[in-house]
């Protein structure tokens, strides 16, 4: 099949990734929660693919701020994740990713994390290669995007002054 050529600007919505899980017995402590590197395993690869298919490219995780376990969710939970980018700079691009949780016969859900993820596009010799920018459309991918610039800018600075 013929590759398209990259575009130089992409909306958020093109490359929203929306994943479902549940939570297994083999996911949980022993008190039956989900273990909090499972559910960030599943946003990690929820974010991936969302800021892949941004940049139409292999992309590497760099970072990850803000992560806040708000809920537990437990065993049988119906797990919703999605990642949507905020603001792409130059090979970096920022994904904001949330859980929700569930159960099978309530549709009420719950926010249980949410996280902001940076990953990198990476060519073949993993060195960073830029990607398309973010062009946001509803107000609130613009709320994003203006304060993507922001927490791009904090981390530049926490990146220079220390090593943690
Ligand atoms: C990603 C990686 C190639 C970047 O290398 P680097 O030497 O920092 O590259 P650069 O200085 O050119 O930075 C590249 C981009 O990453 C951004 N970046 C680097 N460190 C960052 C950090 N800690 N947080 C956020 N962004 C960061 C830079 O700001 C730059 O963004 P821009 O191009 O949009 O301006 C390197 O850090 C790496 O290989 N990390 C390991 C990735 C990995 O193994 N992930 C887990 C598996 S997916």
């Amino acid at each position: 099949m013929k590759k398209e050529e990259k575009r130089k600007e992409k909306t958020p919505s093109e490359s929203e990734t929306i994943t479902t899980e549940v939570v297994y017995p083999n996911d949980t402590n022993p008190m039956g929660m989900l273990q909090g590197g499972k559910l960030i395993h599943w946003m990690d690869t929820a974010s991936a693919v969302c800021a892949q298919t941004h940049a139409e490219n292999i992309a590497a995780t760099v970072s990850l701020d803000k992560v806040v376990f708000k809920h537990p969710a437990k065993i049988g939970d119906i797990i919703t994740i999605k990642a949507k980018i905020t603001r792409a700079f130059g090979s970096s691009m920022e994904i904001y990713t949330c859980a929700w949780a569930r159960k099978f016969n309530i549709k009420e859900t719950s926010l249980i994390n949410e996280a902001y993820f940076t990953f990198v596009a990476l060519d073949d010799n993993a060195h960073p290669i830029t990607v398309p920018s973010v062009l946001p459309v509803t107000e609130e991918e613009q709320h994003f995007f203006e304060q993507a610039l922001d927490r791009k800018n904090a981390k530049i600075n926490k990146k220079d002054n220390d090593h943690i």
